[in-house]
């Protein structure tokens, strides 16, 4: 990934890669006087809709906060909740994404969540590594700080192996220690339900994405509320810095 969006592209009307923090399930279940995974089981299928949506307006990379790592704090029957719609979607899904040509990728160490969802998302990500058409990146148990961190953990030691310089350090290296390394730059980052916060989502990447809070609750974002976003990127005037 590119330190920072290619200024040619400013003013352009399509953001390459899209975040998404998908915020508002449980509010939305409470509105119904339902239980938070009735929320969550609705959150999934904005997910279906919005991930059709997204690649049907040309947006090469999507990214969804699914799981924080912060997201351990909540009751433990909703974790277990939160995790049995992760393993739904992802053996529900798997078909599509590769009949679609849409390559699954996963930010944030999911290796602690249970050996059997460990190897289902291993298998999605290997079935369509090879796939071009779209990407769709999960964030799961991710936390914008912890990448950081490792990043740097991982710099040091090449620094106290001998095989880099401190002074050799710079955005274009330390980027490439990130799990988005291979991705187009963050333009655009929504967060529906009216928070106005990143909740320790992709920190470094935001630092030039375009960023939009609509008071959506997720379960209730669907195509045109992407396409009503995707209409007010086109509007923005992207500076970099520049005049
Ligand atoms: C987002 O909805 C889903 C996850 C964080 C997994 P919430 O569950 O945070 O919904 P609210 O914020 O309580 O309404
Ligand atoms: C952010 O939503 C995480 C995800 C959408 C997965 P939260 O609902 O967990 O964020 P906070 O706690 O309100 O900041
Ligand atoms: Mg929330």
């Amino acid at each position: 990934m590119a330190t920072l969006p290619d200024p040619s592209r400013a003013g352009g009307a399509m953001p390459r890669h899209v975040a998404i923090i998908m915020d508002g399930n449980g509010r939305w279940a409470k509105a119904r006087r339902l239980p938070r995974i009735a929320g969550h089981r609705q959150g999934v299928e904005a997910v279906r809709r919005v991930a059709r949506a997204a690649r049907e307006h040309g947006v090469e990379v999507l990214t969804l906060y699914a799981f924080s790592s912060e997201n351990w704090r909540r009751p433990e029957d909703e974790v277990r909740d939160l995790m049995g719609l992760l393993r739904h979607f992802i053996r529900s899904e798997l078909a599509e994404l590769a009949s679609e040509n849409v390559r699954l990728r996963v930010i944030g160490d999911y290796s602690v969540f249970s050996p059997d969802l460990v190897e289902l998302i291993d298998n999605a990500i290997a079935r369509t590594a090879g796939n071009d058409g779209a990407t769709l990146v999960i964030a799961l148990n991710y936390g914008g700080q912890a990448e950081i961190v490792a990043a740097t953990r991982r710099l040091a030691e090449r620094v106290r192996g001998g095989v880099l310089s401190p002074d050799a350090i710079d955005d274009a290296l330390f980027e490439r220690e990130l799990q988005t390394h291979d991705l187009p730059p963050l333009d655009l980052l929504i967060r529906t339900s009216g928070e106005q916060r990143l909740s320790n989502f992709l920190l470094w990447q935001a630092a030039y994405a375009e960023l939009l809070f609509v008071d959506t609750l997720w379960p209730d974002f669907d195509g045109e509320s992407l396409a009503a976003a995707i209409e007010t990127f086109g509007r923005r005037q992207r500076r970099f810095g520049g005049l």
